[in-house]
């Protein structure tokens, strides 16, 4: 049945105490919040004041009464070729060893635990067992190396850290445990305690009173028990951190009852999914879209879920659907990248399975082109829906909202302002709200619904100057993301107004790169920008002036190595030039705007600030455009 999504959405923002108390039903409290909304000390919102609850609680503990038999996770790895389903019964379980662990090394309430590891069962069960027990987790998504970790460490201070020895990718072994130990290391700030899942794939060294095994420990406490700590509503329940314009990472630090609420709203309203049915996210738990939709959203909404380590195309491309049709998947979420390396495949692997459970194909993360869409929706023949969010956000600001009304979708578009937020198209010089097809920044009215980032971790002053102090004249958040609406509402995004870069649905950030690459002895000055790519949708691409000119021979590949050893090969440009110099405005600042058109084989513009016009002309010729 349609709600009306005009009068649904209305009524979200006229009257958003009315609508969340409405929404918090979804969710189990165990003591009833006594203010829905708090924004005394604006643009800071806080939700369900007096409540207490545990995502933990909602996601595993809450079903064994209904579905103890039901499978609540699957953890599909074709690297290491194993299966294993768990029911929710079995999850409790592994989620109480796990709690056990972690409480008989120290962890309370309130400590942070960093989770480096890769798509495993064992990652699930840490994350949910840091919620049972109200610790903070941080995930790191396990491409990242060194250095981007240990800067992690010395913001979070996690108290632990649970790793595995190592990934697999490609049916290649990934170590992950020589990596962390030279970011505890690099950092200034120690672990008490290395939890460590050894997966028997690849040799580890360990260090005395610090590293422990999590097979040795889970023995100890097959049987132990550890209740639910309740937590209050606005409880810290993770960070997770997130590129911006410096190069320093920012930790969205979220709560706990709005965003059990957010998701669980979501759940039914945009995703569709109901209790008992399968929902598939191919993303990754060391990214937003890993926590919201392949653990907390799912399980919060009594779906099983699955994890999957491994890649698209092996054993073959057929493979994510084998899974749909194995078990019954009727909500997936992808991105865009993962189909347009789909398409490139023989559509045989997609029509050859049974794919009659699945009713909705969601891809968000990067902007959705039309031949990528029409492809996937032709070869399924169900609805495809893109949404367009952020890791700040935590859950969808646009998309077309199912549940609520089934609108008709516009390519290009990934639809309209989701229930809870009071979406602005704002100039960016003015901060004036612009009519229809003018292009402006996309801004939230505070406060920002149930669910979104809190502040930014130990900097409320960050949070508040980086986010909400961007428009002239106005307290907005901004998303930094270009777009226009058009007359009926529907936005389209048009790429960032920062130096954020998405490469393969990966948010990175360029100056976090450059700032690694500077670190390269003959290095002296480096620009990093963001360069359209039909398989990526970005790549990275480096402009570098050497200090030595005589000892540039690998100076590709070696700075390529430096990105893959300080950041993770995720970060490693495409391409390195060496240029003798870089477009300037008279002031020094670099023009990277004008190197990325030339990149691109665009037209730079107006250069006219520029300090030496004839510098983009040598570019052009070193990378042959
Ligand atoms: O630029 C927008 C782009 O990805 C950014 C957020 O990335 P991240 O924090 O990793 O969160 C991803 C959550 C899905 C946005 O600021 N982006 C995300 N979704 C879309 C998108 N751009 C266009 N269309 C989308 N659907």
């Amino acid at each position: 049945m349609s709600i009306g999504y005009k009068s649904f959405h209305e009524s979200s923002v006229k009257d958003p105490k009315g609508f969340w108390t409405e929404q918090a039903k979804l969710v189990d409290w165990h003591k009833p919040f006594e203010q829905v909304l708090d924004y005394s000390k604006p643009p800071f919102a806080k939700w369900f004041i007096g409540g207490q609850t545990n995502l933990c609680h909602n996601a595993v503990d809450r079903h064994l009464k209904d579905r103890a038999k039901q499978t609540a996770l699957v953890a599909v790895s074709t690297e290491t070729e194993q299966e294993r389903a768990y029911t929710f019964e079995e999850l409790h379980t592994e989620v109480n060893r796990m709690a056990a662990i972690l409480q008989a090394h120290g962890v309370r309430k309130g400590d942070r635990v960093l989770i480096y590891m890769p798509m495993i069962a064992e990652a699930c069960f840490a994350m949910l067992a840091c919620a049972r027990i109200g610790a903070i987790h941080s995930v790191v998504f396990g491409g990242f190396a060194s250095h981007s970790l240990a800067s992690r460490i010395d913001d979070a201070k996690p108290k632990m850290i649970i790793t595995a020895e190592a990934g697999m990718r490609g049916g290649k072994a990934v170590p992950y445990k020589p990596l962390l130990d030279e970011a505890i290391t690099l950092a200034s700030s120690k672990p008490e305690k290395v939890l460590i899942v050894n997966r028997g794939l690849s040799e580890y060294s360990t260090v005395a009173n610090r590293d422990i095994d999590y097979a040795s420990e889970r023995e100890k406490h097959l049987n132990t028990k550890v209740p639910v700590e309740w937590v209050d509503a606005t409880h810290p329940s993770y960070i997770l951190y997130t590129s911006g314009t410096t190069g320093k990472p920012k930790g969205v630090q979220r709560d706990t009852g709005g965003y059990a609420v957010a998701l669980a709203s979501s759940m039914r309203l945009i995703f569709g999914g109901n209790p008992g049915e399968t929902m598939f996210t191919t993303s990754d738990i060391g990214w937003v879209v890993g926590h919201s939709y392949i653990i907390y959203g799912p399980l919060i909404n009594g779906m099983a879920t699955i994890m999957y380590e491994g890649t698209p195309l092996r054993p073959d491309a057929g493979i994510w659907w084998s899974l749909v049709e194995k078990y019954k998947v009727s909500v997936m979420f992808s991105a865009p990248t993962a189909v347009r390396v789909l398409k490139k495949q023989d559509p045989a692997f997609l029509s050859k399975y049974n794919l009659s459970t699945l009713r909705t194909l969601f891809l968000a993360g990067e902007p959705l082109d039309e031949p990528t869409a029409s492809w996937i929706h032709d070869a399924l023949k169900k609805p495809v829906v893109d949404n367009y969010w952020q890791t700040e956000t935590g859950w969808p600001i646009l998309a077309i909202q199912r549940g609520v009304e089934v609108m008709p979708h516009k390519f290009g578009s990934p639809g309209v302002p989701v229930y809870g937020y009071n979406m602005k198209l704002l100039d960016e010089a003015t901060g004036a709200e612009l009519g229809p097809d003018q292009k402006g920044v996309v801004a939230i009215e505070g406060p920002l619904p149930p669910g979104c980032m809190q502040t930014v971790w130990g900097d409320d002053q960050r949070f508040v100057k980086t986010y909400w102090e961007t428009v002239p004249g106005k307290t907005v958040y901004s998303t930094f993301d270009w777009a226009i609406k058009d007359k009926d509402g529907y936005f389209f995004i048009l790429g960032r107004t920062d130096d954020v870069i998405n490469v393969a649905g990966h948010r990175l950030g360029t100056r976090e790169i450059e700032e690694s690459i500077s670190s390269h002895a003959n290095v002296a000055e480096v620009a990093v920008v963001g360069v359209e790519d039909q398989l990526k949708g970005q790549v990275a691409i480096g402009f570098v002036i050497a200090k030595d000119p005589a000892k540039v021979a690998n100076m590709e590949a070696e700075v390529m190595k430096t990105v893959d050893s300080q950041l993770g090969a995720v970060a490693r440009p495409a391409r390195v030039y060496l240029v003798s110099a870089l477009p300037k405005t008279r002031s020094g600042k670099i023009v990277r705007r004008a190197l990325q058109a030339v990149a691109e084989g665009r037209d730079p513009g107006d250069i006219s600030t520029m300090e030496d016009q004839s510098v983009l002309a040598q570019i052009k010729q070193v990378i042959g455009k």
